[in-house]
């Protein structure tokens, strides 16, 4: 029988004009591949979750902004770069936090403009050609990415660790690996005795729903604990290191990720447990400067109040705080572990130099 992790987390369906998804809002009771068309049902796939995590966020704007360039009948250079623009702020403005979002965008607009050498050699069929390439490109690159990151974070992890992490930087958040899966991924590859925790990650349970999903299937083991005992866990001393994945890293090294991640940390640094966010650089936003400057999305009040139940479970009325993620300031962060190797402290020297060393990203 075809597991979970057989299936594509994104995958662009170029004769259909299509992107296929798996519906991830529907894992882990059915696994079931969705076609989205328009730029509508793009934009509904990524605000309601149904393809999310940083990464496949960034593939899929990717895809979506060639399918919906592809028909494109602008008659010169500056019409077609309206008509992309136009397209590429509605698909930006889906989800604010994830960066690969507005980064994925604007790498298919900056393309566009290298490859016409700003209009001067425009050709509409060739442009869209090079931009079907240049989202596939996008993807590609994900999946070796991922597995850097991988090997990188492959060297923190002993034989006999237990890892805990928090929601789902897994497969099901990017194309291949995930970021702090991969680490994980590669340690069982390698016949590395781990034992892996995930946290359930209320309100939408990305921790329970795919992380353990992917992890079990994957033949991993694999502990699930709701988000209130990840402490009483660290203080028996099971947990030797802690991965998360990231939206974004601001330039001083403070990293948003799904709401509760700055518990995790605060309470590892407590018991002295290493905590690693996992980071591509395109996860690194350098022109963003400090956790502060995050544009935190907040989600509907409904997700916690009535989202696992048919009928509410909190009185009607109540107020409700639900932001979908969180920052974990520099200072609680261990290590930074991208595809060109482990970020340490100072972050902001740190990050500064990685994207002069590789500024041709
Ligand atoms: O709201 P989500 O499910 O998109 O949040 C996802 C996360 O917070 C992930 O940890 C992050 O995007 C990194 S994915 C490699």
């Amino acid at each position: 029988m075809k597991s979970i992790l057989d299936y594509e987390t994104v995958a662009l369906v170029d004769e259909d004009d299509a992107i296929e998804i798996i519906d991830q809002t529907l894992l882990p009771g059915t696994i079931e591949t969705i076609r989205l068309h328009t730029g509508k049902e793009i934009w509904d796939a990524i605000y309601l979750l149904q393809v999310r995590g940083a990464p496949a966020i960034g593939v899929t704007a990717g895809f979506g902004l060639y399918l919906l360039m592809k028909h494109s009948e602008a008659a010169s250079y500056e019409e077609f770069m309206e008509e992309l623009k136009e397209k590429s702020d509605y698909l930006n403005s889906s989800r604010p936090t994830a960066v690969n979002l507005s980064w994925a965008l604007k790498r298919m607009e900056s393309h566009v403009v290298e490859f016409t050498g700003t209009g001067k050699s425009f050709d509409l069929s060739k442009t869209i050609e090079e931009m079907r390439a240049e989202s596939e490109r996008i993807k590609a690159e994900d999946i070796d990415v991922c597995r850097r990151i991988g090997e990188n974070g492959l060297t923190l992890i002993k034989d006999g660790y237990g890892l805990l992490t928090h929601c789902n930087a897994g497969q099901l958040a990017t194309c291949k690996y995930g970021t702090a899966t991969a680490p994980m991924y590669l340690a069982h590859e390698k016949g590395m005795n781990i034992k892996v925790y995930c946290d359930e990650t209320r309100p939408l349970l990305q921790g329970a729903r795919l992380t353990a999903f992917e992890l079990h299937s994957a033949g991993i083991d694999t502990t699930l604990l709701c988000d209130n005992m990840s402490a009483s866990l660290m203080k028996t001393g099971a947990i030797n290191a802690i991965f998360v994945g990231c939206d974004r890293v601001a330039a001083n090294g403070d990293a948003a990720n799904k709401i509760g991640t700055s518990v995790v940390a605060t309470v590892a640094k407590r018991y002295g447990i290493p905590f690693y966010v996992c980071a591509p650089t395109s996860t690194i936003d350098i022109n963003t400067k400090t956790g502060d400057d995050i544009n935190i999305e907040q989600r509907k009040p409904e997700e916690v109040t009535e989202m696992w139940y048919k009928e509410r479970m909190a009185p009607e009325g109540v107020k409700v705080y639900n932001p979908a993620f969180d920052v974990t300031d520099n200072e609680l962060i261990t290590g930074i572990v991208t595809e060109y190797g482990v970020l340490k402290s100072p972050y902001d020297v740190a990050i500064r130099k990685l994207f002069e060393e590789h500024k041709n990203r």
